[in-house]
């Protein structure tokens, strides 16, 4: 997998001392989080037996399909991520759900990246990785290219900063085509924020 950009040169998501690094100090603040991704599950319009498929955008090591798999005892999960060294670490930290999740390599910043991605899913969700790519104009395709990952039915959820503003990101999400598209947690820089996809 080629390097990923990051414009602003603030990680380094293909070095394998930095993921390691990283994951370490986000494994302390883990618990944080807890609440958002259970608000997350919640949101999702299905019952925690069905048997629902799973896309996590930027997964990382997977602290959020993790999550997810654990509420949707029946689910199964692809993991995206353009971070040779963060699939590494999930598959290690996942290899009790093995059979229940992969991983899939691409980098969301290039177009045409969700074809990599076999397969449409009720729920795709994404937390803190889409900003990293700073650019407007590409938060706005990765949008765009989600909507078609996205079964008839089903939903996207964003849990990320909002960058430039919560008001800009319900606007893409409009335009990507997503339909009832809110809020469901404000957190100032961070917010949740998605939409469902017509039946
Ligand atoms: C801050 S971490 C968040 C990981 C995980 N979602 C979590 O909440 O723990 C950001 C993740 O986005 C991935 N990422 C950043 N830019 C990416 C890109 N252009 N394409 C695919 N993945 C990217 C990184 O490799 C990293 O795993």
């Amino acid at each position: 997998m080629p390097k990923l950009s990051d414009p602003w040169n603030h990680h380094d998501w293909s070095s394998r001392h930095y993921v390691s690094q990283w994951a370490e100090g986000q494994d302390q603040r883990e618990i944080d989080r807890q609440e958002i991704f259970r608000l997350m599950a919640k949101t999702l319009p299905y019952d925690q037996e069905a048997s629902i498929t799973i896309l996590d955008v930027g997964a990382g090591y997977g602290a959020l399909a993790q999550f997810l798999l654990k509420y949707f005892s029946n689910a199964t999960a692809v993991c995206q991520d353009g971070s040779d060294e963060m699939a590494k670490l999930g598959r290690k930290r996942m290899k009790d759900l093995k059979g229940r999740v992969k991983y899939v390599l691409c980098d969301f910043s290039k177009p045409g990246w969700s074809r990599k991605i076999k397969g449409r899913f009720e729920a795709v969700v994404s937390s803190i990785a889409i900003h990293n790519v700073r650019s407007l104009d590409i938060i706005r395709a990765i949008y765009g290219e989600t909507f078609s990952l996205v079964k008839p039915g089903g939903c996207f959820l964003n849990f990320d900063r909002m960058t430039p503003s919560l008001k800009d990101q319900i606007k893409w999400l409009k335009e990507a085509g997503f339909e009832d598209v809110k809020s469901f947690w404000d957190g100032g820089r961070r917010a949740l924020v998605g939409g469902f996809k017509k039946k």
